[in-house]
């Protein structure tokens, strides 16, 4: 599905992000599992991440991000239009996470759902954003991606639990941003591939019973091989759809922010495209892969440190369990 020549235009009026306080090392790692800062670092360029604390779920995450994100645009919380969610860790299974947070924010002329597209959601989330602006539904909607990835991690897993952390990232969309205008966004995906990442239990096919629990089937289980190979591939093909749709080469890029997954699936993919490291905004080493929440952290970090200069062609690209992918690309 590709959104594009739409009859109003679609910017980011205003970001933020929220990370809970407490850090977990690698060197914390050390003591828990048969592993080391140096594997974990030169595997994925990861250092730390965030975990929220035991009385804060997914929703008290958003709704900071959200908050901030409001603020920085100017508008007032009655003016949202919608709230969309990116998660793959709702407070719950009912209700959706987005309507606590709209409750939460006062919004209270917006609606508001949950978009479960993994680590692809808060592009995807754009991308909702970008349509239902574009077609003169909706003029302003908050897209927040956030995750409580901990409580899902198999902490005895040493293969997935390094990992990913936790946070939220947000943005404000809207008809009246005089920057960071949407041009393109894209969504896809590929079913075929949905047994790579998986938390088995707790939907309907099967229920969270007491011998799913046992054998942690509510908890993710990936198969980083394949995803490393599918997350390479996929991220340089959409870069290269953008920079072909629009005519331009690594020269006119301005900056890339991609789903924070491994710096070495970014570097990989870099390298083929012949695009420099200066180009790219990574904050992994900080928070790790924070699934739905990573772009929409980046997005804010990348913003406060003037990373895209005006009128640069700002790329987001995301892809993960689904499998699914999304891509955005922005005028800044
Ligand atoms: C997970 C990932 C870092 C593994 O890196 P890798 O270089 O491919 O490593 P491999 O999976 O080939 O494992 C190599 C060895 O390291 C071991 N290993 C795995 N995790 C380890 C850890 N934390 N510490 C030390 N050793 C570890 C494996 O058991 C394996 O040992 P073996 O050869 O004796 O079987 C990498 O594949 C990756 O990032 N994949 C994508 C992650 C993902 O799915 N993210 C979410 C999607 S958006």
């Amino acid at each position: 599905m590709t959104t594009q020549n739409t009859v109003r235009e679609a910017g980011i009026l205003g970001t933020g992000h929220y990370v809970p306080e407490k850090v977990l090392t690698n060197r914390d790692f050390e003591k828990i599992l048969d592993t080391t800062d140096e594997w974990i670092y030169s595997r994925t360029g990861m250092k730390e991440r965030r975990i929220a604390a035991p009385e804060q779920a997914t929703s008290d995450l958003c709704i900071e991000a959200g908050r901030r994100a409001i603020e920085d645009s100017g508008l007032q919380p009655d003016q949202i239009g919608l709230i969309i969610v990116a998660t793959v860790t709702p407070d719950h299974l009912v209700p959706a996470t987005a309507p606590i947070v709209q409750h939460a924010l006062g919004c209270v002329n917006s609606g508001a759902f949950d978009v479960e597209a993994a680590c692809s959601g808060f592009v995807t989330g754009l991308s909702v954003a970008q349509g239902l602006i574009g077609n003169g539904t909706l003029d302003n909607v908050l897209v927040i991606g956030g995750e409580c990835m901990s409580r899902i991690l198999d902490y005895e897993d040493r293969a997935s639990c390094i990992l990913f952390g936790d946070g939220s990232g947000a943005a404000v969309v809207s008809s009246t941003a005089t920057r960071g205008r949407i041009l393109q966004s894209f969504v896809g995906a590929d079913g075929s591939g949905s047994h790579t990442m998986q938390v088995m239990a707790g939907g309907s096919r099967r229920p969270a019973d007491i011998a799913a629990v046992q054998e942690k089937m509510h908890l993710l289980t990936i198969k980083g091989n394949d995803v490393f190979k599918f997350a390479v591939s996929t991220f340089r093909r959409l870069l290269e759809q953008q920079m072909r749709d629009f005519d331009f080469g690594p020269d006119g890029l301005g900056l890339v922010v991609p789903h924070q997954v491994n710096y070495r699936i970014i570097e990989s993919a870099l390298k083929k495209l012949d695009i420099p490291e200066e180009k790219i905004f990574m904050n992994l080493e900080k928070y790790g892969n924070t699934s739905g929440a990573s772009v929409g952290i980046a997005l804010d970090e990348a913003i406060r440190q003037k990373r895209p200069q005006e009128g640069q062609y700002l790329s987001l690209i995301a892809f993960g369990a689904g499998l699914t992918w999304a891509s955005a690309l922005l005028r800044w």
